[in-house]
C-alpha cells in the first residue's frame, strides 16, 4: 500500500473499542472512518456522537464490501474474531485483530491460510508489548543487565466478576480464562524468553462457581536454553488488576506490576558484588496502549516493514494458552505444538 492516509473502520463499540478510536484520532494518517456494533443498546449512536465517524453500521458485512475502509480494527468477542478477520483480510482490508487472536489453534490456521492467500496484514494486538514497563524490562534483559535468564514468573490477576462482557460473552465453556487473560502473561514470557516446549498446569474453581471454567490456574513451563517459568492466572482474586512480573538472571533481577510506577532492577556489579538496594527505574505505563499499537501497525504499511506483532505470534500465543488448559484438565505435562511461520 503506497498510501500514506487511511480510513479506519473499527468493529465492535465496547470496552476496549474506546481505546482504539482515540488511538486512530491520535494517529496522524488515518481517519476514524466508520464504527460498526450489533448490540440493542445505543452504545453504536453514542460512540458516533463522541467519536463523528462518517459512517456508523449495525451490520459488518457492509464494511467489508465498502471500498473506502482501508485498515480494520476488530474489537469484538473472541468467536467472532475468525469470521470478520477472514472476511476483511478477502476484501483488501489490512486487519488490527484483538488478542486472544483466536480461541483454538485451529482457528488461528485458517486465518493465518486466508492471510497468506490474500498477502494482506494481520496483526494480533497483544498490547502488553506497548506497555513501558513490559518493554522496558525487556530490553534490560536484552542489554544483559541482569545476564543470563534463570527463572521469569508473570501473572493476570483480574476480578472479572462484573466484566461478563455484553450478552455474557465472556461467559461460555469455551472461554477459558487463561486464553482471554492469561494471553498476556504467557505473551509476555514467550516474548521475553522464546518458545516454552512444555506445560503443566493446576486450575481450580473457587471464585466465579457461576462460570463453566476454572478461574484460577498456575503453570510452569520448559523455555529455551534452560530457562524456566511460571504463570499464574485467576479471573476471581480479590484485588485490584494486575500482572506482577519477576525475571530472574544470573547477575541481577527484574521486578515490577504492569501499572506500577517503578521497575526494580538488582544487579550484581563489575566487581562482582551484588546490593541488596535495587535500582528504582520510575516509570509512567499506560494500561491499553491501543495509541502505540495502531501507530505501530500504520507506520509499518507506510514503510512497507513486517508487523509488529505477526500473526504466528499470536497463534503461538494461543498454541500455549491452549496447551496449558489442557495440561491442568489431564494432569499431565503437555508438549506445546507451534503454527509454522
Ligand atoms: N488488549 C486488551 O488488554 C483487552 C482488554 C479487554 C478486552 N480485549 C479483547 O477485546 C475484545 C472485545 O472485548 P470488550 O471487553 O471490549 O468486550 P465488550 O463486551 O465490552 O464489547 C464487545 C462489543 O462487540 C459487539 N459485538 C459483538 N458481536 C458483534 C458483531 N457480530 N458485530 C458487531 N459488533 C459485535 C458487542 O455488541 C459489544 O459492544 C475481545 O476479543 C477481548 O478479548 C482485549
Amino acid at each position: 500500500m503506497s498510501k500514506k492516509n487511511f480510513n479506519v473502520a473499527v468493529i465492535g463499540c465496547g470496552a476496549i473499542a474506546d481505546f482504539h478510536m482515540q488511538g486512530v484520532l491520535a494517529k496522524e494518517e488515518c481517519t476514524l472512518y466508520a464504527i460498526c456494533d450489533n448490540a440493542t443498546d445505543d452504545r453504536l449512536e453514542r460512540r458516533t456522537k463522541k467519536y463523528g465517524p462518517q459512517v456508523a453500521v449495525k451490520d459488518y458485512r457492509e464494511l467489508v464490501n465498502d471500498p473506502k475502509v482501508d485498515i480494520v480494527i476488530i474489537a469484538t468477542p473472541d468467536k467472532t474474531h475468525k469470521e470478520m478477520a477472514c472476511a476483511f483480510l478477502r476484501a483488501g482490508k489490512q486487519v488490527l485483530l484483538e488478542k486472544p487472536m483466536a480461541l483454538t489453534v485451529e482457528e488461528c490456521d485458517e486465518m493465518r491460510k486466508v492471510e497468506k492467500e490474500t498477502g494482506n496484514r494481520l496483526m494480533v494486538g497483544q498490547v502488553v508489548r506497548y506497555n513501558e514497563n513490559f518493554k522496558r524490562a525487556k530490553s534490560f534483559v536484552d542489554l544483559g543487565a541482569i545476564g543470563e535468564l534463570v527463572f521469569v514468573e508473570s501473572e493476570y490477576a483480574h476480578d472479572y466478576k462484573g466484566s461478563r462482557g455484553y450478552d455474557d460473552w465472556r461467559v461460555t465453556p469455551e472461554r477459558e480464562g487463561m486464553i482471554g487473560g492469561g494471553c498476556h502473561a504467557v505473551d509476555f514470557l514467550r516474548w521475553v524468553a522464546g518458545n516454552p516446549t512444555e506445560v503443566f498446569a493446576y486450575s481450580t474453581h473457587k471464585y466465579l462457581t457461576d462460570w463453566p471454567v476454572n478461574d484460577t490456574t498456575i503453570a510452569v513451563y520448559k523455555f529455551p536454553n534452560e530457562v524456566i517459568g511460571k504463570v499464574f492466572c485467576s479471573i476471581g482474586v480479590k484485588r485490584d488488576y494486575t500482572m506482577r512480573t519477576c525475571l530472574y538472571g544470573t547477575e541481577g533481577t527484574i521486578i515490577f506490576e504492569s501499572r506500577g510506577k517503578e521497575i526494580k532492577l538488582y544487579q550484581v556489579d563489575k566487581q562482582g558484588k551484588f546490593y541488596t538496594v535495587p535500582k528504582i527505574i520510575s516509570s509512567n505505563p499506560v494500561g491499553h496502549n491501543m495509541t502505540a499499537e495502531i501507530s505501530d501497525f500504520v507506520d509499518a504499511i507506510i514503510a512497507g516493514k513486517p508487523n509488529p506483532i505477526s500473526s504466528v505470534e499470536g497463534a503461538s500465543t494461543v498454541a500455549v494458552c491452549r496447551a496449558t488448559v489442557e495440561s491442568a484438565k489431564l494432569g499431565a505435562p503437555v508438549q506445546i505444538v507451534y503454527p509454522e511461520d
